[in-house]
């Protein structure tokens, strides 16, 4: 995977501008794009590598004292090719999801989530 962190303002607000689902970016410290090469994706395991690498930045940066957003890129075609304009993409570059990170300001209940009835045993 490759990673860019972006921290030029003016970078987060053309992102936001064009990504209304990424409209915080310019008030957080930065946001690091993950792509992922198509040309080295023999398998065709490039979302999942990708979104393993993004929940391994969110685990990280929660151990840090900081709060993220994942912010979906992949597969939705605008926000795809907004990225690649803005950050200078070579074509074989594909960008999965954008992380922004920054000091949170705002503690959220997290609500328990476990249900029973979705694990299976065995069989479905
Ligand atoms: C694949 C994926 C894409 C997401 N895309 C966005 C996004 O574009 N903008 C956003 O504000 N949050 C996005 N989120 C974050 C979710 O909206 C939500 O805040 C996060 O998963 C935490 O969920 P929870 O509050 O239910 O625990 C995304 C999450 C995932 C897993």
């Amino acid at each position: 995977m490759h990673f860019i962190v972006i921290k030029d303002k003016t970078v987060l607000e053309k992102i936001a501008h064009e990504q209304p689902n990424a409209k915080f970016a310019p008030d957080a410290g930065c946001g690091i794009l993950v792509c992922g090469d198509k040309a080295l994706d023999e398998e065709g395991y490039i979302v999942e590598d990708g979104s393993a690498a993004i929940q391994n930045i969110l685990l990280s940066a929660y151990e840090m004292g900081l709060g993220t957003v994942w912010c979906g890129v992949y597969p939705r075609e605008q926000r795809v090719e907004s990225f690649t304009r803005l950050c200078g993409l070579p074509s074989n570059i594909l960008p999965v999801g954008f992380v922004v990170v920054g000091y949170a300001d705002e503690t959220k209940e997290v609500p328990e989530r476990f249900n029973a009835d979705c694990v299976h045993w065995e069989k479905w």
